[in-house]
């Protein structure tokens, strides 16, 4: 048995409010136990998105009565919340910009809405963004000149990761995440996972941009499963939204990229517990810790996991090495299939730094 700290997700989607169909605070944070994850950090992009005072207090609420494991909300920047967004920075882990296309209206349309969030983000948490090719270049170019730390969602080219690798030689500040479906899914595989399944933002790459992202390890400093919950009908129906779920299946995978010598188990704990917590300074969660079989051989069959969604891009997979026991601040929140943490036992992680007396 193999003991490893707290897992940390810095990207998730619970869809709450408005899309509690596909998840909720309920669902998704027991999906993040079975996965090992002890702490989530969820997206804006809900309905309404987490833009304003009132969406956030919103989402606070249900988050506070429903979650299972610890959290923190980003707040979604807006052509119409700069104001807003200064105002809420201390309570929330970050400010997420949208340069590109995907799920949900939060698409930064404006310029100069963009380079006024820039200069204005007061932090402390970062400016996490998803921008694909281009954008990237972008907002790498802004960080650099509002002097801004910004965090990069979902890296899925060998381009992209080249581009921030140089950023960091230049002294911007820049980190960034890789999700598992990037490294273990390329374009080849969707004739098997289905056209309107398989569709997800950043689309599935080439091969040789996920051998890429693997080559770069080195300069991507987290895993995040960018957990995208849709149910099959909506998957399966005329206009697919993009997205995958991935909480229960990121660990089993990349404990399959360690036994074929491609990364350590050191490599993960640093990707998946140390430096998210560091990025988006989260305080240490006392008494916990993650207990995994390395040796436990599992089939990924979507009906057995605790998402709401139904599905799994990698459905009948293989995996080994599987999540035994989660222990969340001293109680046992985790058993061999079995969601133990009650909801409301979650904690929201960026409001208790808040509250902690100077
Ligand atoms: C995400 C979603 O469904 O919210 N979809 C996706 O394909 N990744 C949005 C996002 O993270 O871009
Ligand atoms: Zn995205
Ligand atoms: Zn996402
Ligand atoms: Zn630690």
């Amino acid at each position: 048995m193999l003991e490893l700290p707290g897992l940390i997700d810095p990207h998730v989607h619970l869809r709450e409010p408005g899309g509690t169909h596909k998840e909720d605070f309920d669902t998704g944070t027991a999906a993040a136990l079975a996965g090992g994850f002890t702490a989530v950090l969820a997206m804006p992009n809900t309905q309404p998105p987490l833009a304003d005072a009132a969406s956030l207090e919103l989402a606070r609420g249900t988050a506070r009565a429903k979650a299972r494991c610890d959290y923190g909300l980003f707040l979604g920047a807006g052509e119409h919340n700069l104001d807003v967004a200064g105002e809420l920075a201390p309570q929330v882990c970050g400010l997420k910009v949208y340069m590109d296309q995907t799920y949900g209206p939060l698409r930064m349309g404006s310029f100069s809405a963009l380079l006024a969030h820039f200069k204005r983000w007061p932090g402390p948490g970062p400016i996490a963004c998803h921008a694909e090719g281009p954008s990237l270049a972008v907002v790498l170019a802004l960080a650099q000149l509002f002097e801004q730390r910004i965090h990069i969602c979902h890296v899925s080219l060998g381009i992209e990761l080249e581009l921030i690798r140089l950023a960091k030689q230049r002294g911007t500040r820049v980190t960034c995440e890789v999700a598992p479906h990037h490294l273990f899914l390329s374009r080849e595989d969707l004739p098997a996972i289905g056209p309107g399944r398989a569709e997800v933002r950043p689309p599935l790459a080439s091969p040789s941009d996920v051998a890429a992202l693997w080559a770069g390890l080195e300069v991507v400093d987290c895993f995040a499963t960018d957990h995208a919950p849709h149910t099959l009908q909506e998957k399966d129906g005329a206009e697919p939204p993009p997205g995958f779920p991935g909480l229960e299946t990121a660990l089993g995978l990349l404990m399959g990229g360690i036994r074929e010598g491609r990364l350590s188990i050191e490599d993960l704990i640093q990707r998946m517990h140390v430096n998210p917590q560091k990025i988006f300074g989260l305080p240490p969660q006392p008494e916990t810790w993650i207990e995994v079989d390395e040796d436990a051989a599992w089939e990924v069959r979507a009906a057995e996991l605790q998402s709401r969604c139904g599905w799994s891009p990698f459905e009948g997979m293989k995996l080994i090495g599987r999540v035994r026991r989660v222990t969340l601040r001293g109680r046992l929140a985790y058993q061999d299939g079995e969601v133990l943490g009650p909801m409301g036992y979650g904690r929201d992680l960026v409001a208790a730094v808040q509250s902690v007396p100077a």
